[in-house]
């Protein structure tokens, strides 16, 4: 059963810095990847909606449309000595508040405590419809979406007073029934005082048979990051349905701190951002789930290093932070940092960031004088290719979340 729910409100009035880069000559290799289709953020507004952006063959972006989740946004609060404040950017302080699966889109509504399904039209990527009703988080504060197409199961992670990890099965008829939370070993409240002690992402291994949560510990109480190891279990005999194991693992990992944004490696590996000091190289045994740090990063001058993303066209991972518009590269085998980028946008930091195609795609909060923005970083030239300034009643300093339809 499809609702229709889609509003092509779109208004996206924008100020597009695009620097036009020189024709290229004939003889250039063809780009190993393909771009993207088109760009996703929630506007995690009272009012959830989704930000679609269509991107173009140079991998460029353009006005889009609005959506409305159907659901609520809201805020974290941070600790400003005894006073609890909502956070004005990073507002869930988490990667992917939305995520793409086949031609799903899926959307946490952090107010309402529900996920919401679109189905998204391949012809207008930027078309979404709604697909059945907002579905219930067993939990509070959902931040965090991952999907697997592969097997047609969606996780979020709550991370409010009732925290953990849910999971459902999805279809073209929409979502299952959120199954049962996965503790995390939170010990929080609604909404949660972050950014520590909180859920950093949801998400898949490469492989898609084992999900993983990672869990941002406090330096200030000298509580480590954590990741969570959940298997993926097929059905026995053609019985039963396929589904994430309850029995998880919750590695509780020394060398970490403030375990946050990862990307999924394969080999069951990930390179996971740690807001208090860069990123480490993590490597899970799935038969026990056992995860054990490989390397630890130190990334020099950061602030909080919080999303990663792999890049399909380098096959190096890219980190943001969200203290100031900078991308660190680093190699997807070791960890080690092969560079540094500076983008000089003027924007205050990022809040997420995918890659697609030759490029990465990174949302900027903002903040009261500066509009939330998209810089769209050619990975190859390493150069800002289009500053995209998001404009309109929609784009606040809240927007949080950035997936790509590849
Ligand atoms: C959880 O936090 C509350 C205060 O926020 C505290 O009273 C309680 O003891 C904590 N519980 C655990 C198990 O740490
Ligand atoms: C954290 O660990 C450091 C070094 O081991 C110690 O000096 C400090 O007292 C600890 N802080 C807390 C809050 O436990
Ligand atoms: C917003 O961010 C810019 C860039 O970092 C900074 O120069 C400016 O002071 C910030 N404005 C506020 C109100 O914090």
């Amino acid at each position: 059963m499809h609702s229709s729910t889609w509003k092509s409100l779109l208004v996206l009035g924008l100020t597009s810095l695009a620097t036009e880069s020189a024709a290229a000559p004939t003889s250039c290799p063809p780009p190993k990847v393909k771009p993207g289709r088109a760009i996703y953020i929630t506007s995690n507004q009272q009012q959830n909606s989704i930000i679609a952006l269509p991107i173009g063959s140079n991998g460029q972006l353009s006005a889009g449309t609005l959506t409305a989740t159907g659901g609520s946004g809201s805020s974290i609060l941070n600790q400003n000595g005894n006073v609890q404040t909502p956070a004005t950017a990073d507002v869930l302080s988490s990667q992917s508040a939305v995520t793409v699966a086949g031609n799903y889109l899926f959307a946490v509504n952090a107010g309402s405590n529900t996920v919401s399904m679109f189905a998204i039209d391949p012809l207008h990527p930027t078309r979404l419809t709604m697909v059945g009703r907002p579905a219930a988080v067993p939990g509070e504060f959902p931040v965090t979406v991952g999907a697997s197409t592969k097997n047609k199961l969606v996780c979020v992670g709550a991370t409010g007073a009732k925290s953990g990890v849910s999971c459902a099965s999805f279809s073209s008829k929409g979502l299952g029934k959120m199954d049962q939370l996965r503790p995390v070993g939170l010990n929080q409240t609604t909404p949660p005082v972050g950014p520590p002690n909180t859920i950093g992402q949801v998400f898949f291994s490469e492989d898609e048979e084992t999900l993983y949560t990672t869990v941002k510990g406090n330096p200030a109480t000298n509580t480590t990051g954590t990741l969570g190891v959940f298997a993926v279990e097929q059905p026995c005999d053609g019985r039963g349905a396929v589904a994430v194991s309850q029995e998880g693992k919750l590695n509780v990992l020394d060398q970490t701190a403030v375990l946050f944004g990862a990307a999924p490696l394969p080999d069951s590996q990930i390179l996971s951002s740690d807001a208090a000091f860069g990123a480490v190289m993590l490597s899970v045994d799935t038969e026990t789930g056992t995860a054990s740090v490989k390397n630890v990063i130190d990334v020099a001058g950061q602030k909080a290093t919080c999303w990663a993303t792999l890049s399909p066209e380098t096959n190096t991972v890219f980190l943001a932070d969200a203290g100031f518009d900078r991308f660190v590269e680093l190699s997807s085998t070791d960890g080690s940092i092969k560079s540094t980028t500076n983008l000089n946008t003027g924007d205050p930091g990022i809040n997420d960031l995918k890659a697609a195609g030759s490029f990465i795609y990174a949302l900027s909060p903002g903040n009261a004088t500066v509009a939330p923005a998209v810089t769209v970083f050619d990975v190859v030239s390493k150069k800002v290719a289009q500053h995209y300034q998001l404009k309109g009643s929609f784009a606040t300093n809240k927007v949080q979340g950035l997936t790509v339809l590849a």
